[in-house]
């Protein structure tokens, strides 16, 4: 949550923070600022509550000539939403950005007097002041003793009046990653701000201090002594961070999902069977493994909840799946013989970390899925599965939610075949079927007119249920939460068989139910629920494979799946959920990007 860029080089900085702070702003859009510091040692300090383009307006109006500076988006957590409560802050010498949560914020205030001092509501300008209070000349020896203070998780980049052309910047849990390339340093708070900028980048180390300058990047430890980053390649282009001729960017990368989908397979099948020993991980992890524990947040758990249908099914093992928030203050159950399942687009989520430190602290073997190289889920678990979807800017999750299904659709298998609940030959056939989902995704975004007729039966309505069994009820949890959070409809999934114990009360005339029966065994004892939704008036939207026969009374609409096997129709019904969301959303002329209230990445609790 909030985005951080910093810049010190050759060009324009306000220009460079602007245009980072467009690519960071799925982070946060509470509201926006920048600082830039000229050569002199003069401060120009910009902040507006609002987008970034309300910055912008602000900003061009009053151009600066400045080569180095910071920039920051907000995602409100300590005071509203603001102009005063908008980053950067300043105090005496020290002007700073933050992203996290200075914990002891009070108890510093009250005991170094600060709050007559203080003009915002915010954490963060108490650590501009702690900064200043402590400030002697040194900003090194400054940003060592505030580390000793500051409790919580934070990510900061300082600039020291007295040190024109230098960025400061320390970390600890919120991330942080640094650039040097041709036009200067860059440090920002992911890589998404950097593609253009350089291709090799690396992640700001903790206990850390960093010192950006135009010609240099240098990282010292705690005693002064200098630290060599770890460099890292960046393998996202340009272009697929930007929307490519899509008005937005969630539809672009719901049209991305087939070819990500096959990225993301195809390097792991050798011989037609999944094998993920060349990259460093071993049979023995899945042989020993007599339990699963899948932990994540939001669509990232949601697509825990296919993973643990699918493994239950075929592996015979018990998996659990956890709210990574509820687990990480809980008991678990956990030991040597649990395999974790860390699940996260971004890597950062901070619940998930906490829940991944936790797993391993009881002893059980950690293996996480991750979109973003390098990001602190996918350094600190035992193992790492990459998800290759590229970058995803859309705070709804739509690709990252499919290839997060691969990988756990390809783990269920390598189990299998170890555990021998699949021939070698059943192993072949799963993984074909695997692959031509992506061609099933295809068609349903080829022909999306039944979608389109969906969504009319949709937009009006303040409340939506999803109803399913088995399977169609895992998938229906991510297409419930996909409709509430960018159209704002109140949409919930049941499973169908348990309508009658409740929700059903809540169903009146044109109430859309989207009916997901996608499975031959249960498809009877669905659509014999979707007859009792319907005989109280609801709208049905039913989803079901090409082939299924129903009478055509049992429904509103119908949208036909192009799949036949039933543990794959997960697939192509998601990208059919997804579209729904996505027509709403835009139909009713909503911010489809950049929901309400919302972030792409969540690192504060
Ligand atoms: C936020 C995002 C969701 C995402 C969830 C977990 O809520 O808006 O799209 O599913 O965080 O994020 P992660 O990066 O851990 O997958």
């Amino acid at each position: 949550m909030c985005g951080i860029i910093g810049y010190s080089g050759s060009f324009s900085a306000q220009k460079i923070l602007l245009d980072g702070l467009e690519q960071l702003e799925y982070r946060g859009y509470d509201s926006a600022g920048i600082a830039l510091l000229d050569e002199d040692g003069k401060l120009y300090l910009q902040k507006k509550a609002g987008m970034v383009s309300v910055l912008r307006e602000a900003c061009e109006a009053a151009p600066v000539e400045a080569r180095c500076g910071i920039g920051h988006t907000r995602w409100a957590t300590h005071g509203g939403v603001s102009d005063v409560n908008a980053h950067p802050h300043s105090c005496g010498q020290i002007t700073l950005i933050h992203n996290g949560i200075i914990e002891n914020y009070h108890e510093i205030t009250a005991a170094f007097g600060f709050a007559d001092r203080l003009r915002s509501e915010t954490d963060t300008e108490v650590a501009a002041c702690l900064l200043d209070h402590l400030y002697h000349g040194d900003p090194f020896e400054t940003l060592v003793k505030a580390a000793d203070i500051l409790v919580g998780s934070y990510a900061f980049c300082i600039l020291f009046q007295d040190h024109p052309g230098k960025i400061f910047c320390i970390r600890r849990v919120s991330p942080l990653v640094a650039a040097h390339g041709e036009t200067g340093s860059f440090v920002a708070s992911d890589l998404t701000a950097l593609i253009a900028r350089s291709r090799s980048y690396f992640v700001v180390p903790e206990a850390t201090v960093m010192v950006l300058s135009a010609g240099e990047i240098s990282l010292f430890d705690q005693n002064g002594h200098s630290v060599a980053p770890e460099l890292l390649t960046v393998d996202w282009d340009v272009e697929s961070a930007q929307k490519g001729g899509y008005p937005h960017f969630m539809l672009k990368e719901i049209h991305e999902q087939p070819d990500v989908l096959e990225n993301t397979i195809r390097p792991r099948l050798f011989g037609g069977l999944p094998d993920f020993r060349e990259e460093g991980i071993p049979d023995e992890l899945f042989e020993k493994c007599e339990n699963i524990t899948i932990l994540a947040c939001g669509t990232a758990m949601y697509a825990g909840m296919v993973g643990k249908a699918i493994m239950e099914q075929i592996l015979r093992l018990p998996v659990t799946v956890h709210i990574a928030s509820e687990f990480r203050y809980d008991t678990p159950l956990l030991d040597e013989k649990t395999l974790t399942i860390v699940i996260s687009q971004s890597g950062e989520t901070i619940d998930t970390l906490a829940a991944l430190r936790l797993a391993r602290e009881c002893g059980s073997r950690t293996l996480a899925i991750v979109n973003v190289k390098g990001s602190t889920i996918a350094r600190e678990s035992d193992y790492v599965l990459y998800t290759h979807a590229g970058p995803e800017i859309a705070v709804a999750s739509t690709k990252a939610y499919m290839v997060q299904l691969a990988v756990l659709y390809l783990l269920t298998c390598r189990l299998a075949l170890l555990k021998e609940t699949f021939t070698r030959q059943e192993g072949r056939c799963f993984t074909e079927e695997l692959l031509a989902s992506s061609s099933s995704i295809r068609q349903v975004l080829q022909d999306d007119r039944a979608v389109k007729r969906a969504v009319k039966a949709v937009k009006r309505a303040e409340n939506a249920f999803f109803i399913g069994r088995g399977l169609d009820y895992a998938f229906s949890l991510e297409g419930a939460l996909k409709l509430k959070e960018i159209s704002y409809i109140h949409a919930e999934a049941y499973a169908a068989g348990e309508l009658k114990h409740g929700t059903i009360a809540l169903i009146e005339e044109g109430t859309p139910v989207i009916a997901l029966a996608t499975q031959e065994k249960i498809f009877a004892k669905t659509v014999s629920n979707v007859r009792e939704v319907k005989a109280r008036g609801a709208a049905v939207i039913l989803i079901a494979k090409a082939g299924a026969k129903t009478d055509p009374d049992v429904y509103d609409i119908r949208i036909d799946l192009p799949v036949e096997q039933d543990m794959f129709t997960v697939f192509p019904a998601a990208a059919v959920l997804q579209l729904l969301a996505y027509y709403t959303s835009d139909a009713k002329g909503l911010n489809v990007d950049k929901p309400r209230n919302l972030a792409k990445s969540v690192t504060v609790e």
